[in-house]
């Protein structure tokens, strides 16, 4: 597989992954507003899906992760820059979601997390649609000019 193609192989993983990770939240957001879920499930159903976007930022992180994407189309490096720089601040609020879960007293920490949770959320799939159109631009404007 020659290089360039390794590289959207990576980013077709990348991805799929974004699927997942939107069906886990949409899957949190419902556990969350379910009377059911006591605190001690809805904090492990965080750390859960926390690991899983840990794993993720991780893989695009690496080298031949979201990088790569500046080797195929440069003019995208700031964006490229600026959707990495993101994932502190989202590992810093899932730190906090989970603490909120682990901590939170009041007869409504359940509608609290639920808002805290959806406004994560929301801030969270809108980093990854930039990222899906950072690989659609790249991958598909660019490469399809080479093919
Ligand atoms: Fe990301
Ligand atoms: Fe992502």
């Amino acid at each position: 597989m020659a290089p360039e193609n390794a590289g959207r192989s990576e980013s077709n993983d990348i991805g799929h992954e974004h699927q997942e990770l939107r069906h886990q939240l949409d899957s949190l957001q419902a556990a969350l507003s379910d009377v059911r879920t006591d605190r001690a499930r809805a904090a492990g159903l965080l750390r859960g899906m926390a690991s899983g976007i840990e794993q993720h930022f991780q893989r695009e992180e690496r080298p031949d992760g979201l990088r790569q994407l500046i080797s195929v189309a440069p003019r995208l490096k700031s964006r490229v820059d600026v959707v990495l720089a993101q994932h502190a601040q989202f590992r810093g609020e899932l730190a906090d979601l989970i603490a909120a879960a682990s901590s939170s007293a009041g007869a409504d920490w359940r509608s609290e997390l639920a808002q805290r949770f959806a406004a994560f959320a929301e801030q969270f799939l809108a980093h990854e649609h930039e990222e899906n159109a950072l690989l659609q631009e790249a991958y598909h404007r660019d490469m399809a000019a080479e093919d």
